[in-house]
């Protein structure tokens, strides 16, 4: 069965029953990759996805181990030259307050999060190219090498960048990048994002990432207008073939100063069924991948205030909590809804253990909790 996205969060089974199904999850957890994409639309499309989610964590203890990674996530900038159709700080959207701590304040929230014990930073911002910004990225990466060495991982978020600049940062420091290729369907990558976007100089980019050395993160959104359920699978299938390390995988939420909101289709999925197709994603890629890492991530949360506790109940074992400084929150605008704008970082760290705790999940401490995948393939 093709076709849009369905609606409903138990849609009618596209093709095999609940028992092929079950026979499905058994082989996935057998050994890795063993499943098609016509598989994974199966598993994505289960009638009742509990036993999906318990598959995928139980997977996840006795693959990854138990307890969750912590990575703070430091959101740097919110300039940006490009001008993808979702995104709240796309270029042309004049609301935002365009903002780019120092690196000063980058060192303190780097320190802060280090003391802790988030074991790992995320520094993530707006694409931008040009020698002052990447000689001024490459100067804090060796600050923060300087100050925590590697007791504190470094994972960057900046966009597509030359390979120069890739290896320049990685030698200043840095040892994990995180770059989403929004979908893997290239057609509708094309819808979502303006023609000097390249899908194929993304994929690029991220090869000439893991060929360089660095733990290499992508991932998609899903819940897209005029995505299907095998456009998802695929999506777990582009995963697998490109031997990534990381994947951090969200439901697209309409932000109202974006194109793309007005588009038919964009707002069509409630709630619910954007958050049951992201964490449906998160499964079903856990049984797939096996060892990677996999981030519960914030657009989780901005659906359901327990979002990222339930992606972690299907298989995730990364949460990337906030710790920008507070002023600059509200202005790192993605997508509406972003939880935790008001709250300072101790706050949230607080409120993550209670919420981890109420899970029964421990955090891993004062580790940088390097995905096992780069460990066994490098
Ligand atoms: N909804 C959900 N995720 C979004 N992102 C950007 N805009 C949105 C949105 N409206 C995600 C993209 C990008 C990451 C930084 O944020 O996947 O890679
Ligand atoms: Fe810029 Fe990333 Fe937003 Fe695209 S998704 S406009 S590259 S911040
Ligand atoms: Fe920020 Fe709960 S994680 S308030």
């Amino acid at each position: 069965m093709r076709g849009m996205l369905e609606k409903d969060a138990n849609p009618p089974l596209g093709d095999g029953g609940d028992a092929t199904a079950r026979e499905l999850l058994a082989k996935a957890m057998e050994r890795p990759r063993a499943l098609s994409t016509r598989e994974l639309a199966t598993l994505l499309r289960m009638p009742d996805p509990k036993p999906l989610f318990e598959a995928a964590r139980s997977l996840r203890r006795s693959v990854v181990g138990g307890g969750v990674a912590l990575r703070g996530l430091v959101e740097i900038s919110n300039i940006c030259e490009k001008n993808c159709y979702y995104c709240g700080i796309r270029r042309d959207n004049r609301n935002p307050k365009r903002y780019s701590m120092d690196a000063g304040e980058i060192l303190a929230a780097a320190g802060w999060a280090h003391e802790a014990g988030y074991g790992s930073i995320v520094i993530q911002g707006g694409e931008r190219r040009g020698e002052a910004w990447t000689g001024f990225i490459e100067g804090i990466l060796r600050e923060i090498h300087t100050a925590f060495g590697d007791k504190l991982g470094v994972t960057i978020s900046l966009g597509e960048q030359t390979e120069e600049t890739y290896a320049r940062w990685l030698e200043a420091g840095a040892h994990r990048y995180l770059l989403r290729i929004e979908t893997s369907n290239q057609s509708l990558y094309a819808k979502l994002h303006p023609g000097d976007h390249s899908w194929e100089k993304r994929l690029n980019c991220l090869r000439t990432l893991k060929r360089l050395g660095y733990q290499t993160g992508s991932g998609v959104m899903c819940a897209l207008p005029g995505q299907t359920i095998e456009d998802l699978a695929e999506d777990i299938a582009f995963f697998a073939a490109e031997d990534l390390d990381m994947i951090g995988m969200g439901p697209y939420i309409p932000h109202a100063e974006t194109p793309m909101a007005g588009w038919s289709g964009a707002g069509e999925l409630g709630a619910a069924r954007r958050l049951d197709l992201g964490l449906r994603m998160i499964a079903a890629t856990r049984l797939h991948l096996h060892d990677v890492n996999i981030a519960a991530a914030t657009a989780l949360q901005a659906l359901a205030p327990d979002g990222r506790e339930r992606g972690v109940l299907a298989g995730a074992n990364v949460i990337m909590p906030n710790v920008t400084p507070r002023r600059y929150r509200a202005e790192y605008d993605l997508y509406e809804g972003k939880p935790c704008l008001g709250e300072e970082a101790a706050q949230c760290r607080g409120c993550l253990e209670r919420r981890l705790a109420g899970i029964g999940e421990k955090i891993l401490w004062n580790r940088r909790n390097d995905p096992l995948h780069a460990r066994c393939s490098r």
